[in-house]
């Protein structure tokens, strides 16, 4: 029996280290990194094994695959090139007129890759506010074909209700297949498939990754049949990660556990003094008693996670002042890794969303993102403290 058909029953950490892989026939304890592009065939069609070419499938691929199936709770894990190229290639699934529903807070590049790509051939979407359940419901046309959200939001950081959406959405005449976007939260404080959903996706270069080294994304289903449609179009449309990033990224999943228990300690610690800061207006992390939907954060996460989003008093100019002045955390685009990032998006990653949308939705111009690291919290606040005064 493979070690991952009997991990069902094991804790999150016992999987995280030993999901997907068994020792070879050589014993090697890590999965051995397979650079091959191709397989050796015994005669023509026959090749000696499962593998017959790397864009198709690729041993080391397949560990990391398997690995971030069991963690979600799913039975099919496909990886990718990168975040948005899971979702690019979940989007090739549909047709033209078939309509999309996306949460308002979202992900820049997830936006432009409905906007500007695929709404040229006819897939179209709409926006809206899904934690306001009243508003889904009304999102919805008779070509919905698909529901993506991210929850906890970028940057917002708003907490949807997974199970609660699924049930609306099983009460359509069509339901679309839920898809949750779980970078932020990760496998080890949210099971998205668990409350419903029908897809989980992940940019892995963020918490999966960990280390800042990798850029990789990922989609995990239960389902069959819609995973042999994704593998055709893995397949079909190749961006497939190279083994050496899945050798990264399985090395990262080992230390999931510890790295995310020590990102919500550290941002627990960082939201709370950041909220008695008198050049801070407002502190948006869930697991703040003041956040909107901290009580559904309880029930549907189980920690709060690495990142937080606060508002300065003040204009850009201070807010450029106090991001220069930091010596510990590191302005930078991107998050999830051991080290502290920060972040101004209205300037950096959600600059291509039109002022205007920004505004409405509420990401205001002095806000910054903290992607809070596992350093010690201790030097983290004092660098924050000198960079405010
Ligand atoms: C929540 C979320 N989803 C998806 C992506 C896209 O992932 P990638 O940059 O790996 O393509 C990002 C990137 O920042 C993200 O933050």
């Amino acid at each position: 029996m493979k070690k991952s058909d009997k991990n069902s029953e094991l804790q999150f950490a016992t999987k995280a280290i030993h999901a997907g892989y068994t020792p070879d026939h050589t014993g090697a304890v890590m999965p051995p990194v397979y650079l091959t592009s191709t397989y050796a065939q015994v005669s023509p069609g026959h090749p000696m094994s499962k593998y017959e070419y790397s864009r198709t499938a690729n041993p080391t691929r397949d560990v990391l695959e398997n690995c971030l199936a069991v963690l979600e709770n799913g039975n099919h894990g496909l990886c990718f090139a990168s975040g948005c190229a899971a979702f690019n290639t979940l989007l090739q699934l549909f047709k033209p007129g078939d309509h999309v529903i996306v949460s308002d807070d979202v992900y820049g590049g997830t936006l432009r890759l409905l906007a500007n790509v695929f709404l040229q051939w006819g897939i179209s979407y709409t926006q809206c506010d899904m934690t306001n359940l009243e508003a889904f419901k009304k999102a919805y046309t008779e070509n919905t074909v698909l529901i993506w959200l991210e929850t906890p939001s970028n940057p917002l950081l708003k907490i949807m209700d997974i199970a609660a959406l699924c049930e609306i959405n099983k009460m359509q005449s069509k339901p679309a297949l839920v898809a949750v976007d779980n970078t932020f939260a990760t496998p080890y404080l949210q099971s998205p498939l668990t409350l419903g959903a029908d897809i989980v996706c992940h940019s892995s270069t963020k918490y999966i990754g960990g280390h800042s080294d990798v850029i990789g994304g990922a989609l995990i289903v239960k389902d069959k049949a819609l995973a042999e449609k994704l593998y055709y179009y893995q397949n079909a449309t190749g961006a497939i990660p190279s083994p050496m990033d899945c050798f990264l990224l399985i090395r990262s999943l080992k230390t999931l556990p510890v790295r995310m228990k020590a990102h919500c300690e550290n941002a627990l610690q960082i939201a709370e003094f950041l909220q008695n800061h008198p050049k801070v207006s407002k502190v948006i992390y869930p697991g703040l008693s003041t956040h909107p939907q901290h009580a559904l954060a309880k029930k549907q996460m189980r920690d709060f996670g690495g990142m937080i989003s606060v508002v300065l008093k003040g204009d850009v100019a201070f807010v450029n002042q106090f991001l220069q002045r930091l010596t510990i955390f590191t302005l930078a685009e991107s998050l999830g890794g051991v080290e502290s990032l920060i972040e101004h998006p209205a300037v950096m990653t959600h600059a291509a969303i039109p002022q205007a949308h920004r505004q409405k939705i509420g990401i205001e111009e002095t806000l910054v993102r903290i992607s809070v690291g596992i350093e010690d919290a201790k030097d983290l606040i004092a660098d924050l403290k000198q960079a405010l005064a």
